[in-house]
């Protein structure tokens, strides 16, 4: 049967089409990569998690105890090791977040039997056991190869609590603190990587102002010793989105001294759809403002720490303290049905990008930006894993990670665009396409490009490369997650692009985030 179409319906259909990424002349951009001018080294660290005891973030997500029926090594979920050894996690932080400042760390050793029981107090109020401590956290420390960052106490603890738990996990000397962590297993001392002194001290962490903490971080700062050669980097607690004052006070007001460090300031940044806690937007089943709205939220944090790092590059010019974006990611309603104090939410290919953008603008400033948690792990805000008794999945959040890998500890190489194309919507615009490059240990460079628009996509032109190859996320579906019934809905896929005579043309899909090795260049 033949279909006659009439003038009319052609004109409809070939306007159709001409809209369709197939027959519309995408965008164009030329990318440079300046490999003779090397930039700062991407530390690790800047890929780093945080696990806090809060919902299922520790316990069921990460720690599910011997007895478990739930298959485990010691305790730990044997799935979940798995995939964060796959993952190269260089760095966690615990055990809060606001827990922090009520935990006492006393709780957390000796026989799991005769620990004490608490309430968390920040979040449900369910009870804490106490079944995951300082030892649980090391193991799984050294289990993953990852450096470890303790946050200490300074709420509702003591300077002398704070200094033995210090004490307790970094000395060698023939202390009766030293012959209790020996009789609790543990023979010689961690390494301490990081340490901090208090969590968000102007909200759950005390309420205080810049300088009153200031005062308070002097004075704690001076007991918190240890051993010459196991020394961590001292953080303070600073501020968050576009608050410089805490950077400013903490620099103005803590002098260092032979018995004072302040090697780091932290800050906290969340990315919330509406831009307002009481209704933040839902995880899934969102349109294109909700979109749009969170991937402009998220891009603020590039002022954010432009603005710091001003400061801080006037008051420490010889760049002595790290700026350390030590909790950011996404933060939704929770999803219905679960319990409002434990922060759980899915996980789309938003979240994905959201992560893409982050680490590029953490690469940016990688000279002062040494080291950050996206916040959390497992089953909590933005998390990598998610975990519903035995059954796990992994989330776009954690490929974007993965396809990251490469940038651990590389060199970064400045990258150039033609053109800054945009993506508008509702009369407001971002960047459409994002961009960040480094050469990595294995001598190869790698290209890492986000496309936040929508439906259009881009195509890039590279010159001078070897190869471009990699992975790409990216799905029709804005909200495309992966759940227990359908735990591989989105993964990353192989990306191969030709290369002729050392060039490229790529068309990089909408909604996606493309991760290529470009060779040695
Ligand atoms: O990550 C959840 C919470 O967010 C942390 O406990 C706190 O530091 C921040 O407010």
């Amino acid at each position: 049967m033949k279909v006659k179409l009439r003038p009319s319906s052609l004109l409809l259909l070939t306007s159709v089409l001409l809209s369709t990424s197939i027959f519309a002349k995408n965008q164009s951009v030329d990318i440079a990569l300046d490999t003779h001018s090397p930039g700062s080294t991407l530390n690790k660290d800047i890929y780093g998690q945080f696990m806090e005891h809060l919902g299922r973030g520790i316990y069921e997500g990460i720690w599910v105890g011997e007895d478990s029926p739930i298959p485990n090594k010691a305790g730990y979920r044997l799935d979940v090791l798995k995939a964060l050894k796959e993952l190269k996690v260089p760095l966690l932080r615990w055990p809060g977040g606001c827990f922090a400042d009520e935990y006492h760390w006393r709780d957390g050793i000796g026989p799991r039997e005769s620990r004490p029981k608490t309430v968390n107090s920040n979040w449900g109020g369910v009870i804490e056991d106490n079944a995951f401590g300082t030892h649980e956290f090391f193991t799984l420390a050294e289990m993953l190869g990852a450096d470890t960052y303790v946050n200490g106490n300074l709420g509702t603890g003591t300077p002398q609590e704070m200094a033995d738990w210090l004490h307790y996990m970094t000395s060698d000397a023939p202390t009766t603190l030293v012959e209790q962590r020996k009789a609790n297993g543990r023979d010689k001392p961690w390494k301490v990587d990081y340490f901090a002194i208090g969590n968000e001290a102007w909200g759950c962490g005390g309420n205080m102002t810049p300088e009153f903490y200031t005062s308070l971080y002097n004075q704690w700062a001076s007991f918190a010793k240890t051993p010459q050669d196991n020394r961590p980097i001292m953080i303070a607690s600073g501020g968050t989105d576009d608050s410089t004052v805490w950077a400013e006070t903490l620099l103005k007001g803590v002098k260092p001294s032979w018995n004072i460090r302040m090697e780091g300031i932290s800050h906290h940044y969340y990315t919330l759809p509406t831009g307002k806690w009481d209704v933040k937007g839902s995880s899934t089943g969102f349109a294109e403002d909700l979109w749009f709205s969170t991937l402009q939220q998220t891009l603020k944090i590039e002022d954010f720490i432009q603005a710091n790092v001003a400061v801080m590059d006037k008051l420490d010019p010889d760049n002595k303290v790290g700026f350390y974006v030590d909790e950011w990611g996404t933060w939704y309603d929770v999803d219905e049905g679960t319990n409002p104090g434990f922060l759980y939410q899915q996980n789309t290919l938003r979240d994905a990008i959201v992560a893409g953008l982050n680490i590029h603008i953490f690469n940016r400033y990688a000279e002062r930006v040494t080291m950050t948690n996206i916040a959390q792990m497992v089953n909590v805000l933005q998390a990598m894993i998610l975990t519903d008794g035995e059954k796990m999945v992994l989330t776009p959040t954690y490929y974007a990670f993965k396809m990251h890998i490469p940038f651990q500890d590389a060199q970064s190489v400045p990258v150039k665009l033609s053109v800054e194309p945009s993506y508008q919507f509702n009369g407001q615009s971002i960047p459409a396409l994002s961009a960040s490059a480094a050469k990595a240990l294995d001598g190869d460079t790698y290209l890492s490009l986000v496309n936040t628009k929508v439906d259009e996509p881009i195509t890039i032109n590279l010159s001078d490369i070897k190869q471009a190859s990699g992975w790409l996320l990216s799905s029709p579906n804005m909200d495309a997650h992966n759940s227990f019934d359908k735990p591989h809905n989105i993964e990353p896929t192989a990306f191969n692009a030709k290369v002729k005579k050392g060039k490229s043309e790529i068309v990089i899909p909408a909604k996606s985030l493309l991760v290529l090795n470009l060779g040695k260049l």
